[in-house]
């Protein structure tokens, strides 16, 4: 394979967000690293650049498990580094007023934990590897951000912005994730890595139907797409093209940040 640009590592890229995200960067040019529980759709594997991309079975509940992933990637990587890490996995599950524990032990750890879990081995081998000169231009080279380790890109939500009804423990995770990424921006902000944020509104991905299923809830599905400012529901490419911005050097003096992009919603 010819040198890539950057090494990438995608969390949740069999689906969704993720995979549209896998997909672009992965005729880019770069080499991607994806963690998931599953596959992507034997459909959707053939528009992947084959050689690019090696999906790795992963929990991001399981420190272990994300672990044995940041290391088997790192092994792997022609460049012998890792450039970025975006964390989209997630789950959103029907919750109401009165939800069982399972559901907000599923919703916690995948959603908080498993950043947490993937994002922080990361960040320790970002924070040992050589940075690199970003830019070029006259006064650049000067601020930490112009020689990188690295750059981070969580996936929150709007939810995790302002309240939905019925999905507190979904917000709250997401909300917690905005607070991780502030936190880890400070804290890492000497060693030239970034930290930001995208919280999506409404997407449609496989996500939804099974979230808004029923005759009800479509109706209340199609109530929330009617306010959107911006006249319509949000496609992953919105969402790939914000963290495309936030990951590549165009963002360099961009950390603790959150993009919301949900059409005005
Ligand atoms: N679709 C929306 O409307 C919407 C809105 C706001 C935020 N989001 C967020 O965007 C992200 C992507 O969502 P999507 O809509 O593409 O959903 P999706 O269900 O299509 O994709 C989620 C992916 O995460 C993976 N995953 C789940 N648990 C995992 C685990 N424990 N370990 C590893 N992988 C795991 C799944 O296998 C799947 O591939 C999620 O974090 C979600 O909360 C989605």
């Amino acid at each position: 394979m010819p040198t890539p640009q950057k090494t990438i590592l995608i969390s949740g890229g069999a689906s969704g967000i993720g995979l549209h995200l896998t997909t672009r960067l992965s005729h880019l040019s770069h080499q991607i690293f994806v963690a998931d529980l599953s596959q992507p759709p034997a459909s959707s594997l053939a528009t992947l650049a084959p050689d690019r991309v090696t999906y790795i079975h992963t929990d991001i509940t399981s420190l272990a498990s994300c672990r044995a992933f940041v290391a088997r990637a790192l092994e792997l990587s022609v460049n012998k580094r890792i450039d970025v890490l975006v964390n989209v996995a997630g789950v959103c599950i029907s919750e109401g007023l009165f939800p069982e524990e399972e559901v907000f032990n599923k919703t916690v750890d995948v959603n908080f934990r498993g950043t947490w879990n993937l994002g922080s081995e990361v960040l320790r081998v970002m924070q040992g590897q050589e940075a690199i000169l970003v830019g070029g231009e006259e006064g650049e080279g000067e601020g930490h951000g112009d020689r990188q380790r690295g750059a981070i890109v969580c996936v929150s939500s709007s939810i995790g912005l302002a309240p939905v009804p019925g999905m507190s423990i979904y917000g709250a995770s997401k909300a917690a994730v905005l607070g991780l990424v502030r936190g880890w921006a400070g804290d890492f902000a000497g060693w030239g890595i970034r930290v930001n944020a995208v919280a999506p509104g409404l997407i449609d991905t496989p996500m939804l139907p099974v979230l808004w299923a029923g005759e009800e809830r479509q109706a209340m599905l199609q109530q929330i797409i009617k306010s959107v400012p911006l006249g319509r529901i949000g496609k992953p490419s919105d969402i790939s093209n914000a963290i495309i911005y936030l990951l590549s050097d165009e963002a360099v003096h961009v950390t603790g940040e959150c993009i919301k992009v949900s059409g005005g919603f």
